[in-house]
């Protein structure tokens, strides 16, 4: 055997062990998802009643994925399952969970069910019924409630049937009884993540860095970019994910430009640019990283040009992502370099100030350059102001884009990108199928915005000594 093969082979095993090794994604504990539910209770106003829903299996075909802010509040990875809280009844009282009822002769075709049994000893409800039930009990305690506060999990049909039992109660009420969708209120609570979520948030981080330095050798002439996207989702799996944080981009050459290209049918042209968008889901969070190099893993002058506008945009960004700024602030640094470094290679042509405020940046620069990250890729949460009270009136509440300041707890990507597609305008042909995105992970911590993901490299340099190397 030739000693390189032999090599080849010890690391495998040791990559393989080393997944063997890996423990399987976590459950947090009963308490965790108890604080957080005692955290809602504690925001609703006396008398109110919240209704939860998980939503319905949607693909019996794929694996169940739980609705993420169902998941939030409760870590129940069943289907089918409702929760109702009640914050004014005793405690040992407020949480109920109605989940489907134990069928072995089902439960032998599609997956054992978690039961009242288990959803009591194991998911912590103070009482559990089985989910038929909850038409009945709903009826009888929204006798004592006078305000229902609704979650539906994307539900019509359960919306509607919640609704209008309700509404029963309303039309026969002197004084209004109003409904409030608790989606939002929800959200802004998964805006600023718990030590659990920040683990999780981690581990799915450092996961999906060894994803990208799996994919990197494979950028080479001739392969594929499906071969990267496999080994990019084999990493992510081997190491415990349920599935890849979204569907992963590994666009080369002419789809390096779209932005959310994910067919990775094609094969990888020599010296052609690569935007490699993938990340892992750990224990139901999500990462979202992103590499861009020429296949070969040499960068060509115009390929070298671009790039380093983008990575100074990015760097710009990060300057300005301290606790406290807004996030519309990170998003201008990154068009302020992205206009000058275009307008100094003659890609883009006018007045700086025009063309900022017709934005017409966006040619090259399409996208935002943030996105909150957690048990979503696109996490929930506002990105007006990041605390709306509960029963805060409509008037005053502010509009204005981006105002959101950056506090401790909350996870974002600074992800600036310059595509420039064949047939650009006004554009000489040598840029031409240049897309390059450089994007990152970051926590805002009491003191500073620590980046999750800045360990894979960036620098130029760096990544050709990386891909050389291989
Ligand atoms: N991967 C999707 C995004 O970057 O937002
Ligand atoms: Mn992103
Ligand atoms: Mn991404």
């Amino acid at each position: 055997m030739h000693p390189r093969s032999l090599l080849l082979g010890l690391l495998c095993l040791f990559n393989l062990s080393a997944s063997l090794a890996a423990a399987p994604s976590p459950e947090p504990g009963t308490e965790v998802y108890a604080a957080r539910r005692a955290k809602l209770m504690a925001m609703l106003p006396k008398g109110a009643m919240a209704v939860l829903n998980a939503g319905p299996e949607i693909d019996s075909n794929s694996i169940y994925r739980p609705d993420s802010s169902f998941w939030y509040l409760t870590g129940m990875p069943e289907a089918q399952t409702v929760a109702l809280l009640l914050p004014d009844v005793p405690v040992g009282q407020r949480y109920t969970l109605f989940t489907q009822a134990k069928n072995w002769e089902k439960e032998q075709w599609t997956g054992y069910r978690i039961g009242q049994t288990q959803a009591k000893t194991r998911y912590g409800a103070d009482i559990a019924l089985v989910n038929d039930e909850f038409s009945k009990q709903m009826l009888e305690h929204m006798r004592d409630a006078s305000s229902l506060w609704l979650y539906d999990g994307g539900d019509a049909k359960f919306r509607e049937q919640v609704l209008a039992n309700w509404n029963k109660r309303a039309s026969n009420s002197i004084t209004s009884l109003p409904v409030y969708n608790l989606a939002p209120t929800i959200a802004e609570m998964r805006l600023i993540k718990d030590p659990t979520e920040i683990a999780l948030l981690r581990h799915a981080v450092d996961l999906s860095l060894k994803a990208h330095y799996a994919a990197l050798p494979l950028a080479q002439a001739g392969a594929g970019e499906w071969g990267m996207r496999a080994a990019m989702i084999g990493t992510c799996l081997a190491g415990a994910s349920a599935r890849m944080a979204y569907s992963p981009i590994v666009g080369s050459g002419v789809n390096s430009v779209v932005l959310h290209y994910d067919a990775a049918n094609q094969v990888l042209q020599p010296g052609a640019m690569i935007v490699n968008d993938t990340a892992c889901e750990y224990g139901m969070y999500a990462a979202d990283v992103t590499r861009s190099y020429p296949v070969g893993g040499k960068f060509s002058a115009e390929q070298k040009a671009i790039y380093d506008i983008v990575l100074a945009a990015q760097n710009a960004g990060y300057a300005k992502a301290v606790p406290g700024a807004r996030m519309h602030e990170i998003f201008d640094a990154t068009v302020d370099v992205i206009v000058d470094g275009l307008l100094k290679l003659g890609i883009l042509k006018g007045n700086k100030a025009e063309i900022i405020a017709e934005r017409r940046y966006r040619s090259f620069y399409p996208h935002g350059s943030s996105h909150w990250i957690g048990l979503d890729v696109h996490d929930a949460g506002s990105y007006e102001v990041a605390r709306v009270p509960v029963d805060a009136a409509p008037h005053l509440r502010n509009y204005a884009p981006a105002q959101a300041q950056l506090r401790a707890g909350m996870a974002f990507t600074i992800e600036p990108g310059i595509y420039i597609p064949a047939d650009a305008k006004d554009v000489d042909p040598k840029w031409w199928n240049i897309g390059i995105r450089i994007e990152d992970d970051y926590l805002v911590n009491a003191k500073n915005v620590e980046c999750l993901s800045c360990s894979l490299p960036r620098a130029i340099p760096e990544l050709e000594r990386l891909m050389r190397k291989h």
